[in-house]
C-alpha cells in the first residue's frame, strides 16, 4: 500500500480544497475543546494544510511528514510554528506538552502503536491526546453518509474519507480504547462525531 505521507504529499492541494469545509472546520474546533484547561503547549501531529492546527490556541505547531501540506498550512497560518516530522518518532523531549491532537492522521500510518507510544511519551503528566478517528462497521458507513447527503460538498468529502478509510483501516470504540491503554494512557472518553462517521477519543496521561 502507498505509504499515506506520500500520498498526502501529491494531494496536498486536493485536500486543503476538500476539508475546507465547515463540518470539518466545526469537527477541529470540538477536539479543540478537549484540550486540557489552559493547555499552552500542543503538538498537532499530522496537521496537513492546518485545518486542524487553526483551531488549536494560539502557538500550538503544526507537523506533518508531508511537506506540500506544510506549505499550504504556511499560508492558511503563518504565524504558526510547524515542523517536519514523523509521527513515530517525536522530535520532542518527554514529558514536555499539554497536548498532542492526531485528527484524521492514526488510522494512516503504517505502525500506529509507536505513533500512539510517542504521543504518550511527550506528554506531561496529566496531559492529554485528543484523536478523531474514522469509526469501522456498516452502521457507520450508512448512517454518516446518509446525514452527510444534505450538504452535497460535504457528503463528498465525507465519501472520500469513507474510502480512504477503507483502504487504510478504521477503528471501532474499543480497539481505539484499547490502543489508547495499550500506549500507557488513561481513557477519558469516547464519542462520536460527524454524523457517526467518525470517532472522538481522549485520553490522559497518568
Ligand atoms: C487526513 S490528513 C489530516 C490533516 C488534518 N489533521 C485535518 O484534519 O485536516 C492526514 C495527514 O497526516 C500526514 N501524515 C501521514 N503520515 C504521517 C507521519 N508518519 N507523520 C506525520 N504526518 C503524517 C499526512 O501528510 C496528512 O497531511
Amino acid at each position: 500500500m502507498l505509504r499515506s505521507s506520500l500520498l498526502f504529499h501529491a494531494v496536498a492541494l486536493p485536500y486543503d480544497m476538500l476539508t475546507r469545509h465547515p463540518v470539518w472546520e466545526r469537527d477541529c474546533a470540538r477536539m479543540a475543546l478537549e484540550l486540557p484547561a489552559g493547555a499552552r503547549h500542543v503538538l498537532d501531529v499530522g496537521c496537513g494544510p492546518g485545518n486542524s492546527t487553526l483551531q488549536l490556541p494560539p502557538g500550538a505547531v503544526g507537523g506533518d511528514h508531508a511537506l506540500s501540506m506544510l506549505r499550504r498550512a504556511r499560508r492558511r497560518a503563518p504565524a504558526a510554528p510547524l515542523v517536519c516530522l514523523d509521527a513515530a518518532a517525536l522530535p520532542i523531549r518527554s514529558s514536555s506538552l499539554d497536548a498532542v491532537t492526531l485528527h484524521s492522521v492514526l488510522y494512516l500510518l503504517p505502525d500506529r502503536a509507536a505513533a500512539l507510544r510517542e504521543a504518550a511519551r511527550v506528554l506531561r503528566p496529566g496531559g492529554r491526546a485528543v484523536l478523531l478517528e474514522p469509526q469501522a462497521g456498516p452502521r457507520a458507513t450508512l448512517f454518516g453518509l446518509a446525514r452527510a447527503l444534505p450538504s452535497p460538498r460535504w457528503a463528498v468529502t465525507a465519501a472520500l474519507w469513507r474510502a480512504m478509510s477503507k483502504v487504510y483501516g478504521r477503528s471501532s470504540a474499543e480497539s481505539l480504547w484499547t490502543a489508547l491503554e495499550s500506549a500507557g494512557l488513561r481513557m477519558l472518553r469516547i464519542e462520536e462525531t460527524l454524523g457517526g462517521l467518525g470517532l472522538l477519543a481522549i485520553a490522559e496521561k497518568p
